[in-house]
């Protein structure tokens, strides 16, 4: 099988990039990108098991060459609630837009499985501020804690920031307008 890998050279422009629904081939690029920033404490890990099991909620962007430029993930937590989660864009593609298209992306996934209320937890607040999200209390998602706060070696010191963004609401707004 063709492995691809991350992108290391400079961004490809808006039209050579594909965001599409992951497949096989991308999980272990998507290891490699999610895990390199793991490995300076920005994101937590993923082994390759993790994501082959969870790969219709990943969504990711590829240039021509099928070279992983940036992944996100829909993490259920219940019929109404999902998280925005592994969401890592390779560094020669920052900031480039691709990040804000990724989480369109996972939330058009969200939307299509009928789930409105995303929250993320995040050390760059004001990429998902820009992106329409809001500072949340982290309180009020429990079941957040519960499955993965509550096994972090960060627990105690964590400077993650909780935001949120109700889906349901901006659709209301949209038809609206
Ligand atoms: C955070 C990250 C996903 C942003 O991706 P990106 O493709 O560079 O972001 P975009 O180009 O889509 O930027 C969208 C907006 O967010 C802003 N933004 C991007 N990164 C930012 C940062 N680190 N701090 C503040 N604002 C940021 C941009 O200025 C832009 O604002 P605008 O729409 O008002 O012009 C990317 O830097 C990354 O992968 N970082 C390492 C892993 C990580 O932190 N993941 C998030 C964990 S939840």
């Amino acid at each position: 099988m063709i492995q691809h890998h991350v992108i290391r050279s400079r961004a490809p422009k808006h039209e050579d990039v594909t965001i599409r629904p992951a497949r096989r081939v991308d999980a272990d690029a998507i290891v490699e990108l999610v895990n390199g920033y793991a490995a300076e404490g920005i994101m937590l890990p993923r082994t390759l098991d993790s994501v082959v099991h969870a790969l219709d909620d990943f969504v990711v962007a590829v240039d021509r060459r099928g070279r992983l430029l940036g992944c996100g993930a829909l993490k259920e937590y219940s019929p109404s609630l999902a998280e925005v989660s592994s969401l890592a864009i390779a560094r020669a593609a920052h900031g480039s837009g691709l990040g804000k298209r990724i989480v369109r992306q996972v939330e058009e996934l969200s939307l299509k499985r009928g789930i409105t209320e995303l929250f993320a937890l995040t050390l760059t607040p004001a990429f998902f501020e820009s992106a329409g999200y809001a500072v949340a209390d982290r309180s009020a998602y429990p079941e957040k804690i519960r499955r993965d706060c509550l096994r972090c070696p960060r627990r105690i010191r964590c400077d993650e920031v909780c935001v949120s963004r109700s889906l349901a609401e901006e659709r209301a707004l949209e038809v609206a307008a």
